[in-house]
Parts: structure tokens; C-alpha cells; sequence
């Protein structure tokens, strides 16, 4: 495949959950990245409160835009198609940006275009690797998704396994809960698993079995080894004080190595030399150097996104946009949010 020449101007909006951002990218170039997190106020709550998001998006949007042009030195002259995230994630909070997003295509004259939040995740690491191209696996770990995915060409996915339960982020989240570090919990787990040893307590892994015996190669499972973790950690709490580091080295390493025997597996059964990261929890540090480990003896290459395009952000769905507008996709403006879509499932949202 050439390398990626694009050139369109998008300016993309997110607000699928505590994150309200606006970025714009030209090709696959940065120009501005606005990120406006709303955690703190979630924090109180332990957990992000949707309508809370909601509203707090709507106050944060309107400041979010004038900012990424500013910061980009454009005007609406120079922008050539307005997108934003419309599917998965919380259709209260998904609303303000595509609302925002419409509003501003029909008002400056400019195509829109609806984006898979999945799509930006995987898209965040042509942000720092330009002429990254399809066939590669890409492995999704975010809060609310954790997918193998096979990605073919540009829009064009196969999911080659999934959790069958918790998501790998929100494992962390609900792991930090039970041990009352706070939310959001995949970064305190990652900093305080530093201090801890992961071979303290043997923890299970989670495997779907398969009906023929055996287990499924790919898919996974994280709430066992949840319930596993508060069995320990009410055992613990009656002999004395919890040793959490060690219970955080335990429960990380347990999740990366499902994560990283199945990433591996993918890549090797489907002849896919690359693998790509994406979501909040690629930035999980445990997670990058197994992974690289991993991929170097079975002579695999492994991307990282750049830790600020980790998590959830805008830069990542305007890369996505580019390369949708390029292949000539353009949504409705009857286009509306929705909570759950498959992957293999966005050509429904282009005319
Ligand atoms: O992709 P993201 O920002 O939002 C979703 O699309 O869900 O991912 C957020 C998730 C949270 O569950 C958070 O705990 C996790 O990513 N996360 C991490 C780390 N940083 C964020 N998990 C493990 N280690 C980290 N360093
Ligand atoms: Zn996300």
C-alpha cells in the first residue's frame, strides 16, 4: 500500500464519556488537541455519572472549539469536514458533541462525518506512525471494550476475540474500587503495582471454555479474576493491614499476561506482523514492556500510541475522520448516538 498522502483538514469533537475534546488534524499532523476532563468532578462519585457528563459537556464544548482553532491558527475556512464521535458510549453525552458537530457543518457549509470511538482508538497510532497501514492486529483496551481485532484496510475490521464480561479498563476501575484507591483506577494500579510484587498472590487468569473441551484462543474473561481479588482482600483485611501494592503487582501482571498470551496467538495465527494498541489502557506500563517483550522473541513489531493519545481523546477520531472522508464517507445529519455498535458495523453510519 503507498504511503498515506492525505492532506483534508477535519476538526473532530468527543464527548462519548468524561472527556470533553477537540482536535484538529490535517493527514495525520496534529494542528491542535484540546482535552477537558471532567475526572474530578466524577471522582466524588466514584464513577463517571452520566448525566453529570452530559451537562458538563454542554458547559465545556462551546470553549473546547474556539480553543483548537486558536491553538491551530485557523478559521472555519480551512477546515474541510466537521466530525464527531457518535457510537459506543453514553448517548446523553454522545448527543452535545454530535449536536455541536452538525450544527457547525450545516452552519459553515461543511460535510459531517459520525466516527466509531473504537475507529479513533485505533487510529491514535497513525498519529505517531504515519505510515503505519493495514494488515495489523489491533488490541483495544479501554474502559468499556477490550477486542483483538483484525484490521484488514481502512474501515474494515474482523474481531477475532473479546471479553466475554468486564473490560480490561474497567477491571482496573472496579480492582481500585474494592481497594478503595479511587477512580479512575487503571493509573493508580499501574503506579502503585510499581512497589509490589507480582508473584505474591496466584490469581486466575479467566478462560471461556469451549463446548467441544479445551478453551477459546482469544476471547477473555476479567470478572472472575475480580471476585477473586475481593475474596483476598477480605481474607487480608481480617489479618491486618491489606498489602496493596503486592495485590496491585498480582492482579496487573494476571491481566497483562491474558492479554498478552492472547495479542500474541492473534498475531500468529492470523501471519499479522504488527501489533497496535490502542485505548486507556495501553498506557498501562506493565502492559507496554510485556508486550514489547513478547513481541521481540516472536520477532513481532509492537505500537504504542503516544500516552497522551491513550486515552480518550479528539486527535485520534479527526485521524480516523481523514481517512473515512478520503474514502468518500459522509453521514447524514439525521445520524444519531448510539450506546453499542459493532466495529464491523460503521459502514451504517455513511450515506
Ligand atoms: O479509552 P479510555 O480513555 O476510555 C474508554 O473509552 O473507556 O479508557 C479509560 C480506561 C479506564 O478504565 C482507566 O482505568 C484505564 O483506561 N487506564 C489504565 C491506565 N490509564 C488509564 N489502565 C491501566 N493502566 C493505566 N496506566
Ligand atoms: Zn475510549
Amino acid at each position: 500500500m503507498p504511503p498515506f498522502s492525505s492532506s483534508a483538514t477535519i476538526l473532530a469533537i468527543e464527548t462519548s464519556c468524561d472527556e470533553t475534546a477537540v482536535a484538529i488534524v490535517q493527514g495525520r499532523q496534529v494542528l491542535s488537541s484540546i482535552v477537558t476532563s471532567q475526572i474530578d468532578i466524577h471522582r466524588r462519585y466514584g464513577g463517571v455519572v452520566p448525566e453529570v457528563a452530559s451537562r458538563e459537556h454542554v458547559q465545556a464544548v462551546g470553549g473546547a472549539i474556539a480553543q483548537a482553532l486558536t491553538a491551530a491558527n485557523l478559521s472555519w475556512n480551512s477546515i474541510d469536514a466537521i466530525a464527531a464521535t457518535c457510537a459506543p458510549g453514553l448517548v446523553g453525552a454522545l448527543m452535545v458533541g454530535l449536536s455541536a458537530a452538525k450544527t457547525l457543518a450545516v452552519v459553515h457549509h461543511k460535510p459531517f462525518l459520525g466516527i466509531h470511538h473504537l475507529e479513533g482508538h485505533i487510529y491514535a497510532s497513525y498519529l505517531s506512525e504515519p505510515t503505519l497501514a493495514p494488515p495489523f492486529l489491533c488490541l483495544l483496551v479501554s474502559g468499556g471494550h477490550t477486542s483483538f481485532v483484525h484490521v484488514r484496510g481502512p474501515g474494515d475490521y474482523a474481531i477475532l476475540g473479546k471479553t466475554r464480561d468486564d473490560a480490561a479498563g474497567e477491571a482496573f476501575d472496579k480492582v481500585a474500587r474494592l481497594l478503595d484507591l479511587g477512580y479512575p483506577g487503571g493509573p493508580v494500579i499501574d503506579r502503585l503495582a510499581q512497589q509490589g510484587n507480582p508473584q505474591t498472590f496466584p490469581l486466575p487468569e479467566g478462560k471461556i471454555s469451549l463446548p467441544e473441551g479445551g478453551f477459546h484462543p482469544y476471547d477473555a474473561s476479567f470478572s472472575g479474576l475480580k471476585t477473586a481479588v475481593l475474596r483476598l482482600t477480605e481474607k487480608l483485611r481480617t489479618q491486618g493491614e491489606l498489602p496493596v501494592a503486592d495485590i496491585a503487582a498480582s492482579f496487573q501482571a494476571t491481566v497483562v499476561r491474558a492479554l498478552v498470551k492472547r495479542a500474541i496467538a492473534c498475531a500468529q495465527d492470523y501471519k499479522l506482523t504488527t501489533i497496535v494498541v490502542g485505548g486507556g489502557v495501553a498506557a498501562n506500563s506493565t502492559l507496554r514492556e510485556q508486550l514489547q517483550l513478547a513481541a521481540k522473541a516472536h520477532d513481532l513489531n509492537v505500537i504504542f500510541p503516544p500516552m497522551k493519545y491513550c486515552t480518550d481523546n479528539a486527535a485520534m477520531i479527526a485521524c480516523a475522520a481523514v481517512d473515512q472522508f478520503e474514502n468518500g464517507a459522509r453521514s447524514p445529519l439525521t445520524l444519531g448516538a448510539q450506546s453499542k455498535l459493532s466495529l464491523t458495523d460503521i459502514a451504517s453510519l455513511y450515506q
